[in-house]
């Protein structure tokens, strides 16, 4: 059988990427009854902590007939006394594939050189890909129409996993794709020039802009993300969320899209003061939310919660997929 990883959107062709979102179509409906992952054996190898991912995954190995083991980094050798390579030898052993999140993109990259078996990242530093899967997916739900025919605009830190997964899967489905971020904190240039290139084959356009009126004007998607993620050293948060705070998606920013736009987010989100952490940062920057507020959040035009419910259709296809 020939080995179906997932490390980076980069690394598939389109055609398997729309294959995946139409298979999380029949999933969702409940017409996929196959138990394709019957007597299988999955890996859940986690360096950072996840509500969405995790529990999507787990469910959808189970819900296709197989069973998943957790291994959270503090509890197993990885890195202290075992190296990545013997661990990924091991694991190949006893289990069929490996869900992997983690500090450093390139350790999943090698995981997937060391192991036969495959490897799904389920968020690095650099990427996010089974995110993208999930808000395509929703998109095309949503709005009823090609992905080819959406104007989605990222605004906030463009140094983001989430955002180049995003670049990345706009340029291969053809998606208009604006990036609204100050200029010091653009996207990775390669990563751009690259995906231009793809996104001019399919017609489609990737620009960056620092105005927001001109970047969010007459979009259909307003996409976010936190500002500080879960690697950022805490040392860069104050600056970093200075900087962004002409970003903060609220109501007038969402007046300037499209009439029927929503507004997407991967979650979590830190758009009230109910978190430690928002709690915190809005009290010592005299601020009331961060990346959005929350009438926006909870605005008929926010449609979150359904992004983070097709995660477990659109994992669920992914493995479908995988094992095909
Ligand atoms: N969006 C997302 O990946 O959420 P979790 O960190 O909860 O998995
Ligand atoms: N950019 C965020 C995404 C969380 C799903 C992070 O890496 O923390």
């Amino acid at each position: 059988m020939v080995k179906r990883s997932l490390v980076k959107l980069s690394n598939n062709k389109k055609e398997r990427l729309e294959k995946i979102l139409s298979i999380s179509e029949y999933v969702k409906r409940q017409d996929y009854s196959d138990k394709k992952l019957e007597g299988k054996n999955i890996a859940l190898l986690f360096e950072k902590p996840s509500t969405r991912t995790r529990s999507a995954f787990e469910i959808a190995v189970k819900d296709l007939g197989g069973n998943t083991v957790f291994l959270d980094k503090e509890e197993i050798h990885l890195g202290y006394r075992e190296s990545l390579e013997d661990t990924a030898k091991v694991l190949e052993s006893y289990f069929d594939g490996v869900g992997f999140r983690g500090m450093r993109h390139e350790k999943v990259e090698r995981l997937d050189q060391h192991t036969s078996i495959p490897v799904w990242n389920l968020l690095t530093d650099k990427f996010h890909p089974t995110q993208v899967l999930s808000d395509f997916f929703t998109i095309e739900e949503v709005f009823e129409k090609d992905l080819s025919d959406i104007k989605l605009a990222y605004i906030g830190n463009g140094i983001n996993n989430v955002l180049n997964s995003l670049i990345v899967g706009a340029a291969k489905t053809g998606m208009n794709m604006r990036i609204v971020t100050p200029e010091e904190l653009r996207p990775d240039r390669k990563l751009m020039v690259k995906s231009r290139n793809i996104a001019r084959k399919q017609n489609s356009t990737l620009k960056c802009f620092s105005n927001v009126e001109k970047g969010l004007e007459e979009v259909d998607v307003v996409y976010t993300d936190v500002w500080v993620s879960m690697n950022d050293p805490k040392s860069e948060w104050d600056e970093m969320i200075d900087k962004l705070s002409p970003y903060s998606v609220d109501n007038e920013k969402m007046d300037l899209t499209s009439e029927n736009s929503v507004f997407m987010h991967c979650l979590p989100a830190l758009h009230d003061k109910e978190t430690i952490l928002a709690d915190k940062i809005c009290e010592r920057h005299g601020i009331e939310c961060l990346e959005v507020s929350d009438n926006v959040f909870r605005s008929d035009s926010s449609i979150v919660f359904q992004q983070s419910e097709n995660k477990l259709h659109t994992l669920k296809s992914l493995l479908i997929d995988s094992f095909d």
